[in-house]
């Protein structure tokens, strides 16, 4: 594994996502078995982060998380948790709300990074901030970050954040280079902020092109986990892949080994 460092903090470059996990935009106890399994065989296989939201499932992904933890008796300080306060929730007394609620449903005593999961409309960013700075001073999170933020944005959090804010997470893989193209990644990389790339994979829909295949030929690796080691090749990337499929699982944190030579990164770039 690779891992980004800061004074107080070290991550793993590859986390596990879990939009679809307890359902999409609202539980779907079909999903419950697959999603259990999935969260087994990440945690088995050596996950540490684990990426969630108020919004995935509505709440229910958060819920088997805590599940999983629980039943697999993981000891809480060996994990990074990540969960995201929603665009609708962004006043003082919402965000207080919202992360209470979120400790509830994962049956933990804090979470490890908050994030503003997208800006809205007519948000106050100061009311946001002063809710969400009290969490950290309460200990019930210990580190902030933002989502979906574009470099405006994510100066006025810095100026408003009483802690370094760590990340800003955004869509970011080989086919999807808007973050980059906005300035965002070299602010970032600029800045010590991680971009957490998220659907790095492309959701699935993932095309393949002749350059990744043949680097995954040669290197015995398939196209996904060249994609993935691109990503968290580069400095203050790292990414957070999904998948229900335990295999692919497993090959994703893997992809964290591979190491690209400066010609396949100038390649693939
Ligand atoms: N902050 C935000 O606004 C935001 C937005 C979107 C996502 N996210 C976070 O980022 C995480 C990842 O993004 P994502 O879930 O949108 O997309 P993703 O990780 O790019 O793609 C997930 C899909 O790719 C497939 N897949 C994954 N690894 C594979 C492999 N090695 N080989 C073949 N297929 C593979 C999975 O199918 P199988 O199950 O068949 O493997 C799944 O359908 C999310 O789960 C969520 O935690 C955040």
């Amino acid at each position: 594994m690779k891992y980004e460092t800061f004074p107080n903090l070290t991550l793993p470059k590859i986390g596990f996502g879990t939009w679809k996990i307890g359902g999409e935009s609202f539980p779907n106890p079909k999903m419950d078995s697959v999603s259990l399994s999935a969260l087994r065989s990440a945690l088995e296989l050596g996950y540490t982060h684990i990426d969630t939201a108020e919004n995935y499932a509505n709440g229910h992904s958060e819920e088997l998380i805590g599940q999983v933890v629980r039943e697999m008796r993981v000891q809480r300080e060996s994990l990074f948790i990540t969960s995201k306060v929603e665009p609708e929730h962004l006043k003082y007394e919402q965000v207080l709300k919202a992360c209470q609620a979120c400790l509830r449903r994962l049956q933990m005593d804090y979470i490890d990074l908050y994030l503003i999961h997208w800006p809205s409309v007519g948000m106050k960013l100061e009311d946001t901030f002063r809710a969400l700075n009290k969490l950290v001073k309460d200990g019930k999170v210990k580190h902030l970050g933002v989502s979906n933020f574009d470099v405006k944005l994510l100066k006025q959090s810095q100026a408003l954040s009483e802690t370094p804010i760590i990340t800003n997470q955004v869509p970011y893989s080989i086919s999807n280079r808007s973050y980059v193209k906005n300035g965002v990644l070299e602010y970032c990389q600029q800045n010590n902020i991680l971009l957490t790339a998220y659907s790095p994979v492309d959701q699935g829909r993932f095309r393949l092109n002749p350059t990744l295949e043949s680097i995954a030929k040669a290197r015995s690796a398939t196209s996904y986990q060249i994609a993935i080691a691109w990503l968290v090749m580069q400095p203050r990337v790292i990414t957070i892949p999904m998948s229900f499929n335990p295999s692919h699982i497993k090959e994703n944190l893997e992809a964290a080994d591979i190491l690209l030579s400066d010609e396949e990164m100038k390649q693939l770039s």
